[in-house]
Formats: C-alpha cells, structure tokens, sequence
C-alpha cells in the first residue's frame, strides 16, 4: 500500500525553476532515501510532500495518518529543556493532557536520553544530545511516516553511527515509513529500503534502486560491498559521485 506519492510535482523560487515533473511513491512501512547533490531540490521537495510548501504543479496524495519531520539542525525552544522541548509537540499536537508526561519520558528513553537530562536546556546539551531530543521530539507524537532531511550531517562520523543505530532501533522495521534524505550513500543503504536518486537539477527522479535485504538484518560489509559495487558498475550512482567530484574541484 502506498502512503505517499507524489506525481509529477514541479515548483519555481522567484520564477526560477527547481523541480520539474518529480514522481515518487513510498510504500507503507518502507524508509525511501532520497540522495542527489546539493542544491538540486531535496529540501524543497520534502517540504512540498509534507505540505509546508505549495507545490507549482503536480498533485500529492498523503495517505498516512500523521507525520513529523527531523531537520540536520535540531532547531529546539532555547528557553525550553529538553522535556518541555518534547512536550511542545505533544501540545501541539493536541495530545491529551494526562497522559503527556509519561508520554515525554517514554520517548526519551527510546532515544537513551537520561532523566537528568530532560531538565537540562539545550545549550547544555551536547549536538548528539540535542538531536536525541528532536527525534524524541517528533516520535512522541507516535508518527506513522517521518520526513528526515540530512538530520546527521552535522554530527562526526562516530556519532553519526550511533544515531544510526538508534533510528534503526526505534524506526526502522516498526512499521514506520519515511523520506530520508541524506548526501551520505552509506547511511542510505544502511536505513533504506529503496533509494532514488533526485536529478541534478531536479528534473525528474533519475532512478530508483532497491538495497537488498532488509535494514535491520544488513551487516556493515554487505552495505560496504553494495555502495563500493553501486558507485563502480551503477550509471545511477556514478552520476552523483561525478558531480560531487566537480563540486570539490
Ligand atoms: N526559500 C528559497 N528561496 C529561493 N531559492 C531557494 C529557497 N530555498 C531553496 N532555494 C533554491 O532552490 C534550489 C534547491 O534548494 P534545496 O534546498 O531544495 O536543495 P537541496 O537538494 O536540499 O540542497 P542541500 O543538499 O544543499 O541541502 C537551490 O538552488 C536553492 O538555492
Ligand atoms: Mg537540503
């Protein structure tokens, strides 16, 4: 069953185009990564499928029940701790008042946040820290699809890792579906079930690719073997290494 599809959707900043004739479904239960370089209209795209943004053109079809989103920057109330911080979403949300406490605390523990944590503020928590925080954030709300556009890019590659881990953990293989977008191909074919590959400058999806085996059950030499394999024999991919390699040169 598909829980999002997006059919030829287009959009335009200031008349300028960045995204044409883009078509993608996700299946329920199923983590889609998005990759393509910067600039050619990842971000712009997530925020059109999760209606922040209006799209130009195309339709949109939301089947999901409720979505959250987790952004590279945590993006967390400075004058909030970490508990309010989490609570915020569940008011938001509308969530019954009740319940709400233990709702946070539950949330926090999925992403090994410690209870001395929750009452600190967010300019005493570390980066790592912060981010816990907003996946807690938007899991409380008990999503069942999450839009993550490059959540770990800011983070070194050890803690990356471990957040990784966590997001397999408490996503991954629960039913949850999701758009994740990320510049890395290891971390998509470490989480993804499927990964598609935006055209350059956002003309349409360039190819899609499943990753074999399920994202729980990969080991790390199966995601090496496939994203050495990808980048060598795969036209799909090579095309993005190729444009990464002029973008640094
Ligand atoms: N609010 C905006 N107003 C005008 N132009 C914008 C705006 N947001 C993005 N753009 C432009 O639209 C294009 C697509 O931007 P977008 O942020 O969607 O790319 P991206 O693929 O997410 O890039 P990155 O990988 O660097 O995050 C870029 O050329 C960007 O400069
Ligand atoms: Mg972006």
């Amino acid at each position: 069953m598909t829980v999002l599809r997006l059919k030829g959707v287009g959009h335009a900043y200031l008349g300028r185009t960045v995204l044409d004739d883009v078509s993608l479904d996700i299946g329920s239960g199923e983590i889609l990564a998005l990759v393509g370089p910067s600039g050619c209209g990842k971000s712009t795209l997530a925020q059109i499928a999760a209606g922040l943004l209006e799209a130009r053109a195309g339709r949109i079809e939301r089947l999901y029940r409720r979505q959250a989103m987790i952004f590279q920057e945590p993006g967390l109330l400075p004058w909030a701790t970490a508990f309010d911080n989490i609570a915020f979403s569940l008011k938001l949300a509308g969530a019954p008042r009740q319940n709400r406490r233990e709702r946070v605390k539950a949330a926090a523990t999925s992403v090994a946040l410690m209870p001395e944590d929750l009452t600190k503020y967010p300019v005493e928590l570390s980066g790592g820290m912060k981010q816990r925080v907003a996946i807690a954030r938007a899991l409380v709300i008990d999503p069942d699809f999450v839009y993550f556009d490059e959540p770990f890019t800011a983070l070194d590659v050890a803690l990356r890792r471990r957040m990784q881990d966590l997001l397999l953990e408490t996503c991954v293989g629960s039913g949850l579906s999701g758009l994740f977008i990320t510049h890395d191909l290891q971390e998509a074919a470490r989480l993804a079930d499927r990964i598609a590959v935006l055209d350059s400058h956002g003309k349409g999806i360039r190819g899609v690719r499943p990753v074999p085996g399920s994202p729980l059950e990969r080991s790390n030499d199966q995601i090496f073997g496939w994203v050495e394999a990808a980048l060598r024999d795969d036209l799909l991919f090579r095309h993005i290494h190729d444009v990464d390699e002029r973008q640094i040169a």
